[in-house]
């Protein structure tokens, strides 16, 4: 089984990032019997427009990872654009997607919808994360909940090739865990993101973490009022870092009422605090020596495009142009 996630590299990552994609990818470092993961800087040009600032995003992102705890030794980690043969990939898989199906994709839609011109480039953004997945014959696509369209039209894209030309791709599935599909944003919404300015980042300092932890919204019910845990946003940030025991205490504490939300937050920030502290350091270490993260990039690219190659003469041989 192959597990293969990217990323884009448009900011630091934060906690939706973390819960929803990173740590799966850690996880399925040891469980795949491989695993490739990539920074994604051709899809991050449909929004960074700042050649220098992607260059630095770019490494800053394969720090992060490899503090966090992706290991070179187990898993191929590289960047997006030093696999040429996915862009190749891509007008392949272009020349048979339905504009019907691009037209339904979230990304392109929601812009569309507030009016904003949209490019071709953040149209057909799904047609390049396809040929990102099939060209490494990919079995599992570890992402967050938000990305499963884009895996099912990776899926219908490789499922219309086949039936033209014959067997050539493996079919990806998403790998989402219930648990942090979505993790809610500081403002209570129910996504955090970037784009909505809700988010808490994983290398920020532990001071302005505890900052936004407390100012993170909290409804004005009496202190003593027995409160639903499943359905409050700061126990699902809570829960993210705690153990099972830990999470059943806190689901007790709220179901009995008498408690302050400032209880919460404060143990929030310690489990936090205690849950990045190794990473923290691995990261300011790993900051000195760009070199060698630059190194693990390359031969991570040598891995993936030897795969990708292999790939895409099988789609070019199927379809007539080899
Ligand atoms: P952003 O919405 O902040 O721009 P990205 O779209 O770059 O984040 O997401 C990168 C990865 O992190 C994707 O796999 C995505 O599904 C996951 N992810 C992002 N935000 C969240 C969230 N709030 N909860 C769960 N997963 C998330
Ligand atoms: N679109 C993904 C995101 O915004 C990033 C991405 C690009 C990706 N190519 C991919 C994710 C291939 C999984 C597989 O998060």
């Amino acid at each position: 089984m192959r597990a293969l996630s990217g990323i884009q590299p448009t900011g630091r990552f934060h906690w939706g990032n973390y819960f929803g994609a990173i740590r799966q990818y850690i996880e399925l470092q040891d469980k795949a019997d491989e695993s490739f993961y990539f920074i994604a800087n051709l899809h991050a040009l449909t929004t960074v427009r700042d050649a220098e600032q992607l260059r630095q995003n770019t490494l800053d992102a394969a720090i992060d990872l490899l503090a966090l705890g992706l290991n070179p030794k187990k898993a191929v980690l590289f960047v997006q654009s030093d696999v040429p043969e996915v862009s190749e990939l891509c007008w392949l898989l272009m020349t048979m997607t339905n504009m019907g199906l691009l037209e339904r994709c979230h990304a392109y839609k929601d812009k569309k919808a507030k009016g904003i011109t949209a490019d071709v480039g953040l149209f057909a953004y799904p047609v390049l994360m396809a040929a990102d997945i099939l060209i490494y014959d990919s079995d599992v696509v570890p992402v967050g909940e938000d990305q499963n369209q884009h895996i099912e039209v990776a899926r219908d894209l490789a499922g219309s090739f086949n039936h033209l030309f014959g067997e050539t791709f493996v079919l990806p599935k998403a790998y989402i865990l219930s648990d942090s599909a979505k993790v809610a944003g500081t403002d209570g919404g129910s996504k955090m993101s970037k784009s909505y300015g809700n988010t808490i980042d994983v290398f920020e300092s532990a001071k302005d973490v505890k900052k936004k932890i407390m100012r993170i919204t909290t409804d004005s019910r009496p202190v003593e009022e027995p409160k639903d845990p499943e359905t409050d946003h700061l126990f699902q940030l809570y829960s993210l870092f705690a153990s099972p025991e830990q999470k059943q205490a806190m689901a007790e504490t709220y179901r009995k009422g008498g408690f302050g939300y400032g209880l919460v937050k404060k143990e929030l920030a310690d489990l936090a605090e205690r849950h990045f502290a190794e990473p923290r350091e691995r990261r300011i270490k790993l900051e000195t020596q760009s070199d060698e993260v630059r190194d693990v990039l390359a031969a991570g690219a040598a891995k993936a495009r030897k795969k990708a190659a292999e790939v895409l003469l099988r789609a070019q041989t199927a379809c007539g142009v080899k």
